[in-house]
């Protein structure tokens, strides 16, 4: 974030602790965020309240990425971001931008995009336009979103994609430096996830990640952060040795560590909704001790606020017919053991 946008309770919190004298000074809190759907706002007031309720930043879930934003090579539709932009403004929330650059999440007319120079072109337009509108309430942008092939075969296995096969592997070069000449003070991350199972897949993508981490901040490219997105899976143990000793060296390269999209997938967990529960409760604080372990995070966000709005269905429906309980908060709002870890580690824990 940048340093002097204070957010109303870290203020609220200095105050108490500069009260409560020198002993009780503790750290800032690690700001709570959810991502959230614009198109929902208008119809769910216990929704509204239960994201002002919980979060200091708020994420769209879909309204910044280029399928939204580019319906048409002319045309830039901001719609849907300012309604994000106005919400977390009408709350007192800050807004984290996602994303910039992804092979995911695009229009079909990106694909007609044939040469590297129209790719060049068309990546400098629309980093620069996005960037540019946002640029008072967004400081904090997931500039390239998942560059790691989905299951990596060696540590230099990147995703396939309209912007590698068009323009090389240098598109996440050519993204940063875009974004950094626009708005140099923001902050950049670089945005992955499946890095944090104790599974060898999970392991071999962590090492390519941090490879190409590594080589992009020797060559200078102005990365100033990265994204644990964290779709956590119920059943699998969390590596939580490789975790700290990753987010440590992030650290210590000088880069900013945040949690950006945690949710725990209870496909495979039992039926019973208490024991269930404290699983995702459990898996979420196994996460989070190994990520604190290593580094205070900047930010702990989840990929929604409640069970009741959830991507989880699209690909991990339950076989049992149950419904999916990944979030915080419970398909009716009320609040499951998840949320308690959430803010014990945003308190520091
Ligand atoms: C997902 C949204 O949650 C879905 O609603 C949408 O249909 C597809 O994208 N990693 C990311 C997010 O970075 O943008 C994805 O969001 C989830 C995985």
């Amino acid at each position: 974030m940048h340093p002097l946008r204070l957010h109303r309770r870290s203020v609220l919190a200095g105050i108490v602790a500069a009260l409560a004298g020198p002993s009780a000074r503790a750290a800032p809190r690690v700001p709570l965020g959810a991502a959230a759907n614009h198109y929902i706002f208008p119809n769910d007031a216990v929704y509204r309240a239960a994201i002002a309720k919980h979060c200091d930043v708020i994420v769209a879930e879909g309204a910044m990425k280029w399928a939204e934003i580019r319906p048409s090579r002319d045309e830039f539709n901001f719609a849907a971001g300012d309604a994000t932009v106005a919400f977390a403004k009408s709350h007192g929330l800050q807004v984290r931008g996602h994303t910039l650059v992804w092979c995911e999440g695009n229009p079909p007319w990106l694909k007609t995009i044939a040469s590297a120079s129209d790719a060049e072109s068309e990546l400098r337009q629309h980093i620069t336009r996005v960037v540019e509108r946002y640029r008072a309430p967004i400081d904090d942008w997931d500039v390239v979103n998942e560059p790691i092939a989905e299951k990596p075969r060696s540590t230099t296995d990147l995703r396939d994609g309209i912007w590698p096969s068009r323009l090389g592997p240098r598109y996440i070069d050519k993204a940063f430096h875009i974004a950094a000449e626009v708005a140099p003070r923001q902050r950049r991350v670089l945005n992955e996830y499946a890095i944090e199972a104790a599974t060898p897949r999970d392991t071999l993508k962590r090492a390519a990640f941090r490879r190409l981490i590594l080589d992009l901040k020797e060559r200078g490219v102005p990365l100033t952060g990265v994204g644990l997105q964290a779709h956590l899976d119920g059943s699998t143990e969390i590596d939580s040795e490789g975790v700290s000793a990753f987010c440590a060296e992030m650290h210590r390269a000088g880069l900013d560590v945040l949690v950006t999209e945690l949710d725990v997938n209870d496909f495979q967990l039992p039926a019973d909704i208490a024991e269930r529960d404290a699983i995702v409760a459990k898996r979420t604080e196994q996460f989070l001790s190994a990520v604190f372990a290593g580094c205070r995070p900047k930010l702990i966000c989840t990929w929604g606020i409640t069970d009741k709005h959830t991507w989880m269905p699209m690909w991990f429906k339950r076989r049992d017919g149950l419904a999916n309980r990944p979030l915080p908060l419970d398909a009716s709002f009320a609040e499951k053991p998840m949320l308690r870890v959430l803010q014990r580690f945003s308190r520091g824990a």
